[in-house]
């Protein structure tokens, strides 16, 4: 990582498709440095609510502005049809290029828009929540939802750079926050390494640099970037068990709790691991989400076998003396009995 006065630049390294990740108030600045060559058409892809002096000014390019809307259900193909129709009218030819401003939703969706439109697009990443500046908009996932399943749609489609607007999280609404620091304690344990001394922009620029490393090193999820995912079986079945009124970095708080359950319960760590966890998760964090009630074990089970990792059996990231693994063939047993564990501890 490279620190430049206020402006902390993190590189994902991916040969030709290397980009910075820039981490600072006043990043959006940075956003005309990151535009392909070449380009003359921007459409700013935003979503209701974002305010306007996040979005960044382009003088010099014909700049069309595209907003979506707010909730997981505008998450969907329809939106991307919507959007490409958008750019078309537009006149965006292959050399231009989508900025996406806003949160993981934004960065997901203008990301595969980008990803589809003339069969791929430039697109560049302006990241105005917690969520989204150490985990969606790094790493080239984009995506949307269908009825059977979040983010099963979607491509890896790399952007030219990353911005992420430190002034955004001064008025970001508590919940949000939240959201972010449920993934920002994710990190803790994937690099087994306490964060929370460091100033908030050292923070952010420090998980973007784990995050830039697992992605240089395995882009396409063969091996450790699914260790990214941990927390993230159970959190997505929580989401769709609860029609998202759980919020993602809430739902990955309580996921990384269970995986620890989970762990213990097939001997992989002891129960003082697990109480490290709820000191990481609710002491240094303070992310206190209660199990959302009225969800069946079986429902919770159904869902996570329809998990992207699971590839012919229930599969988690788990915790264990050696660090964070990828452990498929998970009973049910022990997935039952870890769940009954997280549901007495949080009582
Ligand atoms: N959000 C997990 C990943 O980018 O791999």
């Amino acid at each position: 990582m490279v620190v430049m006065g206020d402006m902390i630049d993190v590189p994902v390294e991916l040969g030709d498709r290397s980009y910075l990740v820039a981490v600072g108030h006043g990043a959006r600045s940075r956003v005309a440095s990151m535009l392909p060559s070449g380009a003359k058409r921007v459409a700013i892809v935003t979503q209701e609510g974002i305010p306007s002096e996040y979005l960044p000014h382009l003088d010099g390019y014909a700049v069309t502005h595209h907003v979506i809307g707010n909730g997981e259900a505008h998450k969907s193909l329809s939106t991307i049809e919507k959007l490409c129709s958008e750019f078309a009218q537009a006149g965006l030819t292959r050399a231009d290029v989508v900025v996406g401003v806003g949160g993981g939703m934004v960065t997901d969706v203008a990301g595969f828009a980008a990803a589809s439109y003339h069969r791929g697009i430039a697109v560049v990443h302006v990241a105005t929540t917690l969520l989204a500046m150490i985990d969606a908009a790094i790493g080239g996932k984009t995506g949307v939802n269908i009825a059977e399943g979040k983010n099963l749609v979607g491509a890896f489609w790399q952007p030219h750079g990353v911005a992420c607007e430190m002034d955004a999280l001064a008025t970001l609404p508590e919940r949000e926050m939240r959201c972010g620091l449920g993934e920002m304690a994710k990190y803790h344990f994937i690099a087994r390494e306490d964060f929370t001394a460091l100033p908030l922009v050292d923070r952010v620029a420090r998980c973007a640099e784990i995050k830039a490393n697992i992605v240089s090193a395995d882009e396409r999820e063969g091996g450790q970037r699914a260790l990214l995912n941990y927390g993230h079986t159970l959190a997505h079945a929580l989401e769709i068990a609860t029609d998202f009124s759980i919020a993602h970095g809430e739902a990955v708080a309580v996921g990384v709790l269970y995986a620890s359950h989970l762990a213990h319960r097939m001997g992989r760590i002891d129960s003082a691991r697990v109480d490290a966890h709820y000191e990481v998760v609710h002491g240094l964090y303070g992310l206190r989400h209660p199990l959302p009630s009225g969800i069946s074990p079986e429902q919770l089970i159904v869902d996570m076998g329809r998990d992207k990792k699971a590839i012919d059996s229930l599969t988690f990231v788990l915790d264990s003396a050696e660090g964070l693994e990828v452990v498929s063939g998970v009973s049910e047993p022990h997935i039952r009995e870890a769940l009954a564990d997280l549901t007495l501890r949080l009582e």
